[in-house]
């Protein structure tokens, strides 16, 4: 493994230092329509996502809110920043559609073995969808 790749991007630190959309405390404090929860198998770090679903006047259901915390690592932390400022305002089928490579290149690449990382908060949106979906 070269120096090269331990680089984090200058987005991928500012999302680690100030992440947007992050639960601070417990749930209580936000109102959401489903919750996602996933385990990364590489690592074992866990990622829970929320959701707060608004329908629109053409009657799309879209991600109004977004909240997630996480036992992942920094790189988790920065990528879940990203994928929640990505999936805010889009609805439900284009979320889905927002893959880890989006988030990846959304914050100017992370190192090739931190790349697992992103998963954690792709798969925990997609949970949470899942869930609202079984449950609306
Ligand atoms: S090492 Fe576990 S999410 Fe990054």
């Amino acid at each position: 493994m070269t120096k090269q790749d331990w680089v984090y991007s200058e987005t991928v630190k500012e999302h680690f230092l100030n992440p947007r959309n992050f639960l601070m405390g417990d749930e209580s404090g936000f109102s959401y329509d489903a919750v996602g929860t996933v385990g990364n198998p590489v690592c074992g770090d866990q990622m829970k996502m929320y959701i707060k679903v608004a329908r629109r006047e053409d009657g799309a259901e879209v991600i109004d809110d977004i909240r997630w915390k996480t036992y992942g690592c920094a790189s988790a932390i920065a990528s879940t920043s990203a994928l929640s400022e990505i999936a805010k305002g889009k609805t439900l089928d284009a979320a889905l559609l927002i893959s880890a490579e989006d988030i990846d290149a959304y914050l100017g690449k992370l190192p090739k073995h931190k790349f697992h990382c992103s998963i954690l908060g792709h798969d925990a949106l997609r949970d949470a969808i899942e869930q609202y979906r079984k449950n609306h």
